[in-house]
């Protein structure tokens, strides 16, 4: 039961505008004419289809949001996201190929999805990323392209992204110490030979090699993010006592005068990472440690499948949000679907369940069936996660190989 084109325009034309910015800098999903008056929107209401049915689980969650994992790969070695002895790597003939991750995202737009986050493993460290976002900007319906990265080769691969569609980023930071980084990370600098346009102010000068820590490249991957118009741009930070939960001052001052939302991320449990209660530190428990700075600390209104709670400080032109899936999930109002790089289609971050879309593409599966085995996944989704102890008691992937 394919929805039929006219619906699904219908549809998208009925679902709230993308967010504004504060900057007044340009948004880069923003479709002009987005808005309807409300006698357009009342006939629309009426007439538009229903959401496909494949993607519509048993407790009505419509799921419009697709995240793929272009590869299992990272050149980094977060301490949250991977066991320090790394992952075992599925064998490359095992992976999705550039045309399988092109079919199985067409089905789902055709079926209604309107967004694609493209992760990782690292996903610009696949050398097709830029053709993959070109390709999937062609799709007919997908009204956001986004990608989440750790900012280590975004300001060099930003201007093309952004010219093949590319229309949201979150990029990864979890400190704004330096050594600190490589320490979460698990990386050491890179010794580069100094050029004209290096990495410029706060690289480390030693002779004519310069120490180039990651943390200054993902910072330059920001800066070129803001300067290419996105807007907000989101920074990610997985928040761990003892580790950085000291900077979560430092982290809001940032957004004065960057168009920023960072975005404090509760400590989950996965597989290998050592997750345990007492590094988790809460929403509520942040959010008391930023209102003792800022009390004028704001919540602004978010949209319904939203995952973040969002705050301004008034007059500063970025915002802070928390990403709560650990003290106050968000299940309820769950839009996401993943497809891991070997092409597993995973409806739940925290579920082991997992079904293989790969194979049946190289079986030949036709759309019809793809369609059904799909459904038949949603279908099963549990109505939310188990709850933060049981999780980090249950067999998951490591995060790394989820794509986030
Ligand atoms: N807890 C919370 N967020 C995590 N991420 C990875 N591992 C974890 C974890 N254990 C998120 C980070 C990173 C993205 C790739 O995945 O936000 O930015
Ligand atoms: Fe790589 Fe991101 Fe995992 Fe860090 S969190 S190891 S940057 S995939």
């Amino acid at each position: 039961m394919a929805a039929w084109p006219v619906s699904r325009m219908l549809r998208r034309a009925l679902r709230p505008s993308v967010r504004s910015c504060s900057s007044g800098a340009p948004v880069a999903q923003h479709r002009p004419g987005e808005e309807l008056s409300q006698g357009p929107r009342q006939f629309l209401r009426e007439h538009a289809a229903p959401f496909s049915a494949f993607l519509t689980d048993s407790f009505g969650r419509q799921h419009s949001y697709l995240r793929i994992s272009l590869t299992e790969r990272c050149n980094l070695r977060c301490q949250y996201c991977m066991p320090e002895e790394g992952v075992s790597l599925t064998p490359k003939a095992d992976l999705l190929t550039t045309e399988e991750i092109l079919t199985l995202a067409r089905l789902f737009v055709k079926e209604g999805i309107d967004k694609i986050r493209l992760t990782g493993g690292e996903p610009l460290i696949r050398p097709d990323v830029v053709d993959i976002v070109a390709r999937l900007h062609q799709l007919e319906g997908l009204r956001t392209i986004g990608i989440t990265t750790n900012g280590i080769n975004l300001a060099r691969l930003l201007p093309q992204l952004q010219k093949s569609g590319l229309s949201a980023i979150n990029i990864s930071l979890d400190t704004l110490v330096p050594a600190k980084f490589e320490f979460i990370a698990r990386r050491k600098g890179d010794q580069m030979q100094r050029r004209a346009g290096d990495i410029p102010t706060r690289a480390y000068a030693a002779g004519e090699l310069w120490l180039v820590l990651g943390f200054h490249k993902v910072m330059e991957g920001i800066h070129k993010a803001i300067e290419l118009g996105y807007c907000p741009v989101k920074v990610n930070c997985v928040v761990m006592r003892g580790l950085n939960d000291d900077e979560l001052l430092d982290f809001v001052a940032l957004t004065k005068g960057l168009p920023l939302d960072v975005r404090f991320i509760e400590y989950m449990p996965f597989d290998g990472n050592k997750w345990n209660f007492k590094k988790m530190v809460s929403y509520k428990e942040m959010l008391d440690t930023l209102w003792q700075q800022w009390p004028e600390l704001k919540k602004l209104p978010g949209e319904e499948s939203s995952t973040a709670k969002t705050f301004r400080v008034p007059g500063f032109q970025g915002q802070v949000s928390f990403i709560t899936s650990m003290s106050d999930h968000f299940c309820g109002t769950c839009n996401r679907l993943r497809i891991t790089a070997d092409g597993n289609l995973k409806v739940c971050l925290f579920g082991s369940s997992e079904v293989s879309l790969r194979d049946h593409l190289r079986a030949g599966a036709s759309e019809e069936e793809l369609l059904r085995i799909i459904g038949a996944a949603v279908g099963r989704k549990k109505r939310q996660h188990a709850g933060m102890f049981s999780i980090s008691q249950m067999k998951n992937r490591p995060m790394i190989l989820i794509g986030g």
